[in-house]
Order: structure tokens, then sequence, then C-alpha cells
């Protein structure tokens, strides 16, 4: 009996492209699942423009709706129930994760940073921002960290990293342009080796297991 296809939920508030790339990969078997419901909390997300032209279900949850952090993790809950997902994957998701689905989904929430966590990681570091700290420090290399979602701000066990040399003329822009692309590698691997149950957490480390 061959692994069942994991079914695989993803949330996004901006643009997208880390859906897309995940989508591509969708089409060309990289990975034993299927993407069967994207999520945004921005209903302009254009992550649900991209859903919706590759029919899968897209939907907006308002925080009109759900005002306060639990209740909007409950109705995702529900969503999720609904849809039978097995992994989660955050791609530009901008809201805060609670406990509620933290406990229910135990290391099976995928996050994608722009940095080499611990690095430039934590509150206050999404999009922008942290190419911009990046800069100001004069780092030499930065990169992309993809690790599962934990009770704090990017602080749960990695997954995978990749690390790219700055070049000394490159503005936060041009460092945000380059990790993207090692982003669009980086997360479609660590939903592969999720989706052959290759991913294995011990004391917070992630051994991934041979094929
Ligand atoms: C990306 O830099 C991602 O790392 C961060 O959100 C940004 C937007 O991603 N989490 P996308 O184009 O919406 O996937």
């Amino acid at each position: 009996m061959g692994i069942q296809k994991k079914k695989i939920a993803v949330l996004v508030s901006g643009g997208g492209s880390n859906l897309q790339s995940l989508i591509d990969q969708q089409e060309n078997s990289f990975f034993e699942g299927e993407i069967v419901l994207v999520v945004s909390n921005n209903k302009n997300a254009y992550g649900l423009i991209r859903a919706q032209e590759n029919e899968i279900a897209a939907i907006h949850v308002s925080k009109k709706d759900y005002p306060t952090n639990e209740l909007y993790d409950q109705k995702l809950l529900e969503l999720f129930l609904e849809y039978k997902i097995d992994l989660i994957v955050l791609a530009g998701y901008l809201r805060y994760v609670t406990p509620l689905l933290i406990e229910k989904y135990p290391n099976k929430i995928i996050n994608i940073h722009p940095s080499l966590l611990p690095s430039f990681g934590g509150y206050g570091f999404y999009g922008l921002n942290v190419h911009q700290a990046v800069y100001e420090k004069g780092a030499k290399v930065s990169g992309a960290s993809v690790h599962f979602v934990d009770e704090g701000k990017d602080t749960g066990p990695i997954i995978l990293q990749k690390a790219i040399d700055l070049d000394q003329n490159w503005q936060p822009e041009q460092i945000q342009t380059e990790v993207l692309k090692i982003e669009h590698q980086l997360l479609p691997l660590a939903v592969k080796y999720f989706c052959a149950d290759r991913l294995v957490v011990e004391n917070h480390r992630v051994i991934i297991l041979e094929d």
C-alpha cells in the first residue's frame, strides 16, 4: 500500500508566490500531496486568485467575522476538519497562529521565513523588514528557513535552510528578490519530505530520514 496522498491547506496574506511554487511542483508530481484548500485573511490577496485559477478552494476568512485570534483559528480548524487536512503551510501568512491550531496539528504546520533563523526572526520581522535589517547589519549571507510552527514566533524546529552570499551592492529589495528564489526551492522540498513521512522531530531538531 503506497503512501496516501496528503491533503494540504495553504494560508496566504499576499501575492502567493510561494503558493505558486507549490502549485507548479504539484503539477510536476514533485510531492505526494494535493493542495485542496487556500485560505487568506486578506480578501485582496493575489494568492486567492492563484488558487481559483487552479481549481483549488479559495476562502477568505475575515477578521471582521472572527474578531479574536481564538475565534479566527476556530474557524480555520473547522475548515481544516471539513477538508480533511494533513498539512498546513503558511506561505506569506501574517496572522498569529494560536495554540489551538498548534495543539491540533503538532509538527504539521510548516512556515517559510526569509532569513536564516534564528537570526532576523520573531515579531516585526516579516516581508521587506527582514531584508532591511539584514542590509543595515551588513550581513554577508542571508537565505531562507522552513520550520515547523510552535507557540513562538519563527521559533519552531528548523526543517531546511539555504544560504546565499550577499553582494555588497545589493539593496534590501535585491536581497528580497534573491532570497525569494531560495524560498521557492526550499518550501516544495520541505513539503515533499513531509508527504513522504521523512521528517522526524527529536529534541527540537528535525531529522530527515533517508528515502
Ligand atoms: C515571502 O518573503 C515569505 O518568505 C514571507 O512572505 C513573503 C511573501 O511571500 N513569509 P509570497 O510571495 O506571498 O509567497
